[in-house]
């Protein structure tokens, strides 16, 4: 494990642990306040994220912003957003098992010097690797589970509901119940 920040960032984009780095523009290792308890994690960088080097800059992107926006949740302020793979798949196909495999030790590395109370899992694919491999996003989005001491939820990819609009309430609850668990465990203001 590495133990600081810059250079878990700095081994992170030279990385060539798997195949995707010979794709990729270049690795997208995460952005956020590092001192927030709340950790959101995508499935992996797309186009505009491989050729700007940060997570959620497009059209789901924005989206994601304006939700977090509703429930006073910023990734310049009080959160940090992260991904399974850091480097894009070919034409946004799903990161194979393998490349999720050779990636997760960077998230895990973010994780322990984060140190994050909440894990939310934006998608499918974060949600079954750090929840649980069965997990149906459908049925079980928005639901608070334990694990080692870290409240995990699941909830809809912002680009699953620019497809499917009406699926929008749904996580948009799911953001409200976000916010009313930072409250609880009182960790709206991390220090910046
Ligand atoms: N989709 C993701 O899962 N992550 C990103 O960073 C962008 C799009």
């Amino acid at each position: 494990m590495i133990t600081n920040w810059e250079q878990l960032e700095q081994e992170c984009k030279i990385c060539e642990k798997c195949s995707l780095c010979q794709t990729r523009t270049q690795v997208v290792f995460g952005v956020g306040n590092k001192n927030s308890k709340v950790l959101l994690i995508g499935e992996g960088p797309g186009e505009n994220e491989d050729l700007q080097g940060e997570p959620f800059v497009g059209r789901g992107g924005k989206f994601l912003d304006k939700m977090l926006a509703a429930v006073d949740l910023d990734r310049n302020e009080n959160i940090y957003i992260a991904n399974i793979v850091k480097c894009r798949p070919p034409q946004n196909r799903d990161p194979l098992p393998e490349e999720q495999e050779a990636c997760l030790p960077w998230l895990r590395n973010q994780v322990m010097l984060l140190k994050p109370k909440i894990i939310v899992c934006l998608g499918r694919i974060a949600a079954m690797k750090l929840i649980k491999p069965d997990i149906k996003i459908t049925k079980e989005h928005g639901i608070f589970v334990e694990k080692n001491g870290v409240l995990m939820m699941a909830t809809l990819h912002p680009a699953a509901l620019l497809r499917n609009p009406a699926q929008k309430p749904a996580a948009f609850e799911d953001f409200l119940k976000l916010r009313e668990k930072i409250d609880e465990l009182g960790l709206a203001n991390p220090p910046q």
